[in-house]
């Protein structure tokens, strides 16, 4: 009895077959390298032109150019055109702090304590114009902090006459103001004048 191999010998199939064999692995591992490439081909085409990618990128590259070109020839990331970005560099004049005083519904509410001026409109029940300590609004009035005279003459930045622990204590009132939850840090009054040569302040209000 023939084995099958005999058996395609003997009708001359076994070279062919063995050659066919070949052909067949060949074409497919050429065709394969053939749909990789055109698939890689295609990736590459879409990329290159495909909208969704190339203006998100082109825009981030051009504000990335913007920011670095800006931060080498000024020192800021917006070619220095934003001001107050850091509030200790925002300095107020008297004038300006006193249009800040509650009267006018649409605008905060500031106080300023040893020249460091805080936005409280979060505290609008004390600094409004009706509450209790609407005298600091619009103003510094330190030196009421130390002596409970919550009126106009009071209410004065003047400190002549102060001892060394009443300033401590008014230094703790400032801290209250820096730590408070909802109560902002906004800027530094320009130190108002003080003449020298007039009377302390009445600290005897009551
Ligand atoms: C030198 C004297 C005083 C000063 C400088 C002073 C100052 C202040 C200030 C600035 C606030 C507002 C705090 C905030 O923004 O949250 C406040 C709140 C308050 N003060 Fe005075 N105060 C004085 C005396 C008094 C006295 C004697 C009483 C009581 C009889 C009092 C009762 C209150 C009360 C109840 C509040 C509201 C507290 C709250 O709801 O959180 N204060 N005080």
């Amino acid at each position: 009895m023939s084995t099958q191999s005999e058996v395609n010998q003997r009708r001359g199939h076994t070279v062919t077959h063995t050659t066919d064999q070949s052909f067949d692995s060949d074409d497919a591992s050429k065709q394969s390298r053939k749909v990789n490439k055109g698939a890689i081909d295609r990736a590459i085409a879409k990329i290159s032109v495909n909208p969704y990618f190339v203006y998100p990128f082109t825009i981030l590259l051009f504000i990335s150019c913007q920011l670095a070109i800006s931060y080498s020839f000024t020192g800021t990331w917006h070619y220095g055109l934003i001001r107050h970005t850091d509030p200790s560099s925002r300095i107020f004049t008297a004038s300006e702090l006193a249009r800040y005083d509650g009267s006018n519904a649409g605008r905060p509410i500031y106080l300023s304590i040893l020249n460091d001026v805080f936005d409280v409109s979060s505290g609008k029940e004390f600094y409004g114009k009706e509450g209790g300590y609407s005298v600091f609004a619009g103003r510094d009035g330190s030196r009421a902090f130390i002596t409970g005279c919550f009126d106009e003459q009071g209410a004065t930045h003047d400190l002549r006459g102060l001892s060394e622990r009443q300033i401590e204590s008014l230094k703790k009132w400032r801290d209250f103001y820096h730590e408070h939850a909802t109560y902002k840090f906004v800027g530094r009054l320009e130190t108002p004048h003080i003449d020298e040569n007039a009377p302390l302040p009445d600290d005897n209000c009551k």
